[in-house]
C-alpha cells in the first residue's frame, strides 16, 4: 500500500471507507489524568482513580511522582491508588525525571517541585526539548526557584526549589492552563495567597480538582474578560475518589471521521463537556453536524455526556473566532481536516500557540494538507483553507514529527480522501490515545501498517 521507496518501520496508512458508525468510549482525559496522579501523590490518605488514561505521557507523570517519593500504583483491578510519602513530604529524586513527549507533565511538575528545598533535573524527547519553558521559569523565579537550562529555557533543565515560595500575583502573557497550573502548584506551598491573572479562559481542571482535594481556590471575574485565580498556600491536600471522563480532545478524532462521511452516526460515551474544552464541538455544529448531548451527568467533578454525532450531507466552511481558540487549542489539526472537505473558505486565526505544541502544528498541517492537494494560505498565526465541498486527493506521506495529534488527524483524512494517506510514525499516538487504530477500525475505518493491505489483514 505504501510506495516501495518508503522504509519507515512504524509508518501507517488509512484508506477511503464509505461509512463510520458505532458507539465508542475513548480513553480518559489526559489533562485530568496528569492532575489526578500529581495531586493524589501529594495528598494525605488514599486517592482512588478510575478511568485514568494509561498513555505514555500520563505514565511518565506516575513515574515522576514515584521518583519524588509519592505513591502512584495501578492495582490488578485497574484502579490507580495514590498517596503522599509516609512522612508526608516529597524528596529529592535520585533519577533524572524523563517527561518523554509531555509538556503538561513537564510544566506542572516544574511548578510542583519549585516549592520544595531540593533540586530536580528534567529531560524529555526530541519534541519536548524544543518547547519553551521560559513561560513557567519566569513566574516560578519570582516565587524564589532557580533554574539552569539549555538554550535559554529548554530541556534538559534543572530546578532548585525553595521550601517556602513567595506568594505572588502574576499576569500570564499566554492563555495557558499549564502556566496557570504550575504557578498554582508552587502557590500551594507558599505562605499567603498566590494569584494568576488570565487574559483568556484556559481549561480549569486544576482549579476544580484542587478544590476536590481540599485546597482553597477562588476565581474572580475581572474587567475585559480577565480572571483572577487564587490559591491559599499552606493547605495539605486530602485524598479522594475520582473518575476520569473520556477525553473530548481524543473524542474529536472519531467525531471528525464521522462528520466527513455523509450518512454516518457515532456515539461517544461518557465524554467530558467542560465548556472550556468544547470549542471543537461548537465548530462541528456550525459546519452543519447534528450533535445530541445525552445522559448528562457529573463525573470526577466535571460535566459529562454521551455525544451523538450525525454527519451532514455536506460540511459548511467555518470562520473560527479567535476567542474560541483556548477551548479547542488541541483540536486545530482535526478541524483543519474537516475544513479541507468543507464547501467554501474556512478561516482560523490567533493560532500562534500551535507553533510551540508537540510540533509546529500550523506548519505540519499546512504542509500535509498541501501535499494532499488542498489549497490553503498559512500565516504566522492563522490558516485559510479553501475547501471545494468534496474530499481532497490525499496520497501523501505525512511527516508527524513526534506529534500524536498530527498523526491521528491525517489518518482521519485518509478515511475520506481519494488516495490513501500515510503517516511516517504511529508510535506517538500512544501518548494520548492507546488503542486508537483498533477503535477507529471498529468504527469502520481502514488503518493498517504500511506494507500490509486490508486483504492481508483479513486473512492474517
Ligand atoms: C494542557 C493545556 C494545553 C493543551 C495541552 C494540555 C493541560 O496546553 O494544549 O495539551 O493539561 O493543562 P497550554 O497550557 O500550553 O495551552
Amino acid at each position: 500500500m505504501c510506495p516501495s521507496s518508503v522504509s519507515y518501520q512504524s509508518a501507517y496508512y488509512s484508506k477511503k471507507v464509505v461509512k463510520i458508525s458505532g458507539d465508542v468510549k475513548v480513553p480518559g482525559d489526559k489533562s485530568m489524568s496528569h492532575r489526578a496522579l500529581m495531586f493524589g501523590a501529594l495528598a494525605d490518605g488514599e486517592t482512588r482513580i478510575t478511568g485514568l488514561l494509561e498513555g505514555h505521557d500520563v505514565l511518565n507523570t506516575a513515574q515522576a511522582m514515584r521518583h519524588l517519593g509519592g505513591v502512584a500504583v495501578r492495582g490488578d483491578d485497574g484502579i490507580w491508588r495514590c498517596s503522599a510519602p509516609e512522612n508526608g513530604e516529597l524528596h529529592e529524586p535520585s533519577e533524572i525525571l524523563d517527561m518523554g513527549n509531555s509538556g503538561t507533565s513537564a510544566r506542572l511538575l516544574m511548578g510542583l517541585v519549585a516549592g520544595y528545598g531540593f533540586s530536580t533535573i528534567f529531560t524529555g524527547d526530541a519534541s519536548l526539548k524544543k518547547r519553551p519553558m521560559g513561560r513557567v521559569m519566569r513566574p516560578l523565579s519570582e516565587m524564589g526557584a532557580r533554574f539552569i537550562s539549555r538554550d535559554k529555557g529548554r530541556f534538559p533543565l534543572a530546578v532548585e526549589g525553595v521550601p517556602s515560595p513567595k506568594a505572588v500575583t502574576y499576569e500570564s502573557p499566554v492563555a495557558s492552563a499549564q502556566v496557570k497550573s504550575a504557578i498554582l502548584l508552587a502557590g500551594l506551598r507558599a505562605a499567603g495567597t498566590t494569584t494568576v491573572i488570565e487574559t483568556a479562559p484556559s481549561r480549569d481542571h486544576s482549579e476544580n480538582m484542587l478544590r476536590a482535594f481540599g485546597a482553597e481556590v477562588d476565581v474572580e471575574n475581572l474587567p475585559e474578560g480577565r480572571f483572577a485565580v487564587s490559591i491559599t498556600g499552606g493547605a495539605r491536600l486530602e485524598g479522594c475518589s475520582l473518575h476520569i471522563p473520556a477525553d473530548p480532545s481524543s473524542a474529536a478524532f472519531p467525531a471528525a471521521a464521522c462528520a466527513m462521511h455523509p450518512g454516518s452516526a457515532v456515539t461517544l460515551l461518557g465524554v467530558g463537556i467542560n465548556p472550556r474544552r468544547t470549542g471543537f464541538y461548537q465548530c462541528l455544529e456550525e459546519m452543519g453536524v447534528d450533535i445530541l448531548y445525552r445522559n448528562k451527568r457529573v463525573e470526577g467533578g466535571e460535566e459529562v455526556a454521551d455525544i451523538k454525532i450525525l454527519a451532514p450531507e455536506k460540511l459548511v466552511a467555518i470562520d473560527i473566532p479567535p476567542e474560541r481558540v483556548p477551548s479547542m487549542i488541541d483540536e486545530f489539526p482535526a478541524i483543519a481536516m474537516l475544513a479541507a472537505c468543507a464547501d467554501g473558505v474556512s478561516r482560523m486565526s490567533g493560532l500562534e500557540e500551535l507553533r510551540v505544541k508537540e510540533s509546529d502544528r500550523l506548519a505540519l498541517v499546512a504542509k500535509g494538507l498541501t501535499d494532499c492537494g488542498v489549497r490553503l494560505e498559512e500565516s504566522e498565526s492563522g490558516l485559510i483553507i479553501h475547501g471545494n465541498g468534496k474530499p481532497p486527493q490525499g496520497g501523501a506521506m505525512i511527516e508527524t514529527a513526534l506529534d500524536h495529534r498530527i498523526a491521528m488527524s491525517f489518518l482521519v483524512l485518509g478515511s475520506v480522501s481519494d488516495e490513501p494517506v500515510q503517516i511516517d510514525d504511529i508510535t506517538p499516538v500512544g501518548t494520548s490515545f492507546p488503542g486508537f487504530v483498533a477503535l477507529m477500525n471498529d468504527l469502520g475505518m481502514d488503518i493498517a501498517p504500511c506494507g500490509e493491505d486490508a486483504n492481508d489483514r483479513k486473512t492474517a
